[in-house]
């Protein structure tokens, strides 16, 4: 398995399957996108499986658990019918996103402060099934804390604000962002959280955050699926790599 130093890249393959239930067929099929995923470096896959069903499908996380050779990240919101998924098909990583209907992408990271009770009980059974459980939250000590005490291994930082602030040319915004991304990345790791993070990231913005050294895990879906348009989704995704590879080297020389 290929990594950038200690970062590994996942590749969400959601909009794949966005593409493909525009016309309601079969095709482009996000199981092959996944294996080429593979193939060029990737060493993880992530899917979401919404509520709605909007781009992943049941038949689609059953067949990502067949065909994989690398772990599978399931992103699911925090309900009853996921948690029967998730322990049907014990994937290698669960991800606890918010979910809401309306949203054209998820939004915001967990509330995990404010369901502190009802998330410690939603997790155990996963963990108990031998999944890893990663909590979506935004750089927020209170959440990373209510992370922590629930009992999730992982989290995964939202880089959506960071994002944003740079593609609107906000750039005082960008850095805070950057800033808390930063330092709630070593604050988590120091905490004994495994630290990912994701959502918006590009060949752009990706940079600065492979850099932080506690992040182990970007999970980077919509730009490359955009992308393979253009260059192919190998080549994509192998720029990618290249990029995070090169960030990490930087980060490693001065800090050595
Ligand atoms: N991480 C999480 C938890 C997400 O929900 C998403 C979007 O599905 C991503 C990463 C990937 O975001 P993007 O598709 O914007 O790269």
């Amino acid at each position: 398995m290929t990594s950038a130093g200690n970062l590994r890249l996942g590749v969400n393959i959601d909009h794949v399957a966005t593409v493909r239930n525009a016309r309601g067929g079969e095709y482009p099929d996000p199981v092959r996108a996944a294996k080429l995923a593979e193939e060029a470096g990737a060493d993880g896959i992530t899917a979401h499986l919404r509520e709605d069903r909007r781009h992943i499908s049941d038949g689609d996380i059953d067949g990502l658990m067949a065909a994989l050779s690398v772990p599978l990240n399931f992103e699911m919101a925090a309900t009853e019918e996921m948690q029967k998924i998730a322990l049907r098909h014990r994937p290698h990583a669960v991800c606890i996103v918010p979910e809401k209907r309306e949203e054209k992408t998820t939004e915001g990271g967990l509330e995990v402060a404010r369901e502190e009770n009802r998330l410690a009980h939603f997790i155990a059974p996963l963990r108990d099934a031998g999944c890893r459980v990663s909590i979506f939250i935004a750089a927020d000590k209170r959440q990373i804390e209510a992370a922590h005490r629930i009992g999730a291994q992982v989290i995964e930082l939202h880089t959506g604000a960071y994002c944003d602030a740079h593609a609107e040319g906000r750039t005082g915004d960008r850095d805070r962002e950057l800033a808390a991304l930063r330092e709630m990345s070593a604050y988590a790791h120091s905490l004994g959280l495994e630290v990912h993070a994701g959502h918006g990231l590009t060949y752009d913005t990706v940079q600065p955050v492979a850099a932080f050294p506690e992040v182990m895990e970007l999970n980077i879906g919509h730009f490359i699926i955009g992308e393979a348009i253009f260059r192919g989704l190998q080549p994509a995704i192998a720029e990618m790599r290249r990029l995070m590879d090169e960030a990490r080297g930087t980060e490693a020389r001065s800090a050595g």
